[in-house]
């Protein structure tokens, strides 16, 4: 049977009302597809009851977070802007393993700053994002998707003083993006590359610091400006641990290494490399070695499996 995004949204506003009831439910937005379809929702089925917000964890996108607000402004839902780069930081300060890094966002996330927020507010639910896929990986082991609580034996209620709602749970991305067209999300987020919960974050081997996200931050930049005509699934930079020697100015310069990965993917569950032209490629490199500090480009010809898209 083929999916009906405007059976599946009025279901899913009718069942927010349900849960509800008198209460006030707020939803974080991460600048994906999957939160921002949630923000429409809980708008369309709460109004007033429904609390929107950006955290900025200063691990997000160049501008994204005021973008984000933007966006939702013209749509006429307002979202509260939260400044948490201070939190974040320090929770990731000396942190270099992958699953230490999630869980640190994922408690800086829930407990600290989220737990503050949804107490200021009164609020009893949180609308959560989380897909199908996000929580077929968690439960296989493959990686803890920083948004899976319940499925990981994690009562949120307990741990910290709400319920959480996930109206997504049974969709994947291409479904997903069909309810935002639906609900009349701009081409912008509906047509929005995957972008992962923990962000620039999952996109650093080794410690988040200020530098370290400053230099894949711009990385990222000049990624996603050359590839978005691309039509690939998601394309990324990763910054490295490593260095590698280089010659500069005719001086030897120990530099950073940032990794390009372009993927051909239905769902994320599998990707390959795409075959993106020699001239692309080149130029991509050269903007990516302007980057002070950074000498070295390479491009990922991994498929999933055996690697992940993301490098954390
Ligand atoms: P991996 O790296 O697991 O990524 O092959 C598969 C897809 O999921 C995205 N991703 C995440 N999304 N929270 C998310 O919401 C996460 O913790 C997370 N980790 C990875 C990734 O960008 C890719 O599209």
């Amino acid at each position: 049977m083929s999916f009906e995004p405007k059976s599946f949204i009025q279901e899913q506003v009718e069942s927010l009302r349900h849960e509800v009831g008198e209460g006030v439910a707020i939803n974080a937005l991460s600048g994906g597809v999957d939160s921002a379809v949630c923000a429409v929702l809980g708008h369309r089925a709460l109004g007033e009851k429904f609390i929107n917000c950006m955290v900025d964890n200063a691990l997000m996108r160049e501008g994204e977070p005021q973008r984000i607000v933007e966006v939702f402004k013209d749509m006429g839902i307002v979202v509260r802007l939260i400044d948490a780069r201070r939190e974040f930081l320090s929770a990731l300060g000396g942190v270099g393993d992958p699953e230490e890094k999630r869980k640190a966002i994922t408690s800086t996330f829930y407990k600290d700053v989220f737990g503050k927020c949804v107490r200021e507010a009164g609020a009893k639910y949180l609308v959560h994002g989380t897909i199908l896929t996000d929580i077929e990986e968690t439960v296989a082991g493959i990686k803890r998707q920083h948004n899976i609580l319940s499925q990981l034996g994690i009562d949120p209620s307990e741990a910290y003083g709400y319920r959480v709602i996930e109206p997504l749970k049974t969709l994947r991305k291409d479904s997903v993006r069909e309810v935002a067209f639906a609900l009349g999300l701009p081409d912008e987020i509906a047509r929005r590359i995957p972008f992962p919960g923990p962000a620039l974050a999952a996109r650093i081997v080794g410690e988040v610091t200020e530098d370290r996200l400053d230099i894949v931050r711009k990385a990222t930049a000049i990624v996603e400006d050359e590839l978005s005509g691309s039509g690939a699934f998601q394309y990324l930079a990763v910054l490295l641990e490593d260095c590698a020697t280089g010659i500069r100015d005719n001086k030897r310069e120990f530099g950073k290494i940032i990794v390009v990965r372009c993927i051909e993917s239905v769902d994320a569950r599998e990707a390959t490399a795409s075959r993106l032209p020699w001239d692309k490629l080149e130029s991509i490199c050269s903007k990516i070695v302007s980057i002070p500090g950074v000498n070295r480009c390479l491009y990922d010809l991994t498929p999933k499996p055996p690697a992940t898209v993301e490098y954390v």
